[in-house]
């Protein structure tokens, strides 16, 4: 299953991921919540629903094999504002060694703030999220989008991306919240849309409204 030598020679890093990916998947299904990694276009669309550059601190959950971590890498956020969260064990090990300059933090995203209290992070400008939001119970889902909105205050910026059609932010988690949907991603299994939450409304839409 993680050797794919004999179909086309050596395995790419791709076919590795998709392997590790899958073991992981049919371990917990509903923890890992897809099938495969996210495609580099959703990574990439991902990114761009923040201010890379300008962000203070970024924080990631659900950093699977480092598809959005990777993107966010490439769109200008410094390696030392970005700290990502992983449950899996054998994913955040993996995350370790294709990103030494990073903070990986091994554990539970519902207890975000604890486990950034140690680094001495009590404050980030955005969290961008890869979590199976959906697969999970509401008071899990509300849990994080709370931890989430406590490290940020009231001007972060919450990214979650889904396969479905409506918000990956739903009942209680979604109360006070701006939504918006940033972009759309076909080339991508299966296609996924971003959404951007927000507290408070951008100066350009209060403009608008
Ligand atoms: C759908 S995968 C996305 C992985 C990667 N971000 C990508 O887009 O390819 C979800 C990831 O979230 C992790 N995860 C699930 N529940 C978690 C939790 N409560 N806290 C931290 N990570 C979690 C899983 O282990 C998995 O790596």
């Amino acid at each position: 299953m993680s050797d794919f030598r004999h179909i086309r020679g050596k395995p790419s890093k791709e076919d590795n991921d998709l392997a590790l990916f899958l073991s992981r998947w049919i371990r917990a299904p509903l923890r890992i919540g897809a099938l495969a990694p996210s495609s580099p276009h959703l990574g990439r669309e991902m990114a761009r629903a923040i201010d890379a550059r300008a962000a203070t601190l970024v924080v990631e959950l659900g950093g699977g094999t480092g598809r959005i971590t990777r993107a966010l890498l490439d769109a200008g956020v410094a390696p030392d504002r970005l700290i990502v969260i992983e449950n899996d064990e054998k994913l955040a090990s993996l995350l370790r060694i294709r990103f030494p300059q990073l903070r990986i933090v091994q554990g539970d995203a519902r207890d975000l703030m604890s486990l950034l209290a140690p680094l001495g992070v009590t404050h980030a400008s955005a969290v961008i999220s890869g979590l199976p939001l959906l697969s999970m119970p509401p008071e899990t889902q509300q849990r994080i989008v709370e931890q989430a909105f406590a490290l940020m205050g009231a001007d972060g910026t919450f990214v979650q991306f889904t396969y479905g059609p409506v918000s990956p932010v739903m009942g209680r988690a979604r109360v006070g919240l701006i939504a918006e949907v940033t972009g759309r991603v076909w080339r991508n299994f299966p296609p996924a849309s971003v959404w951007r939450y927000r507290r408070s409304a951008l100066p350009s839409q209060e403009s608008e409204a």
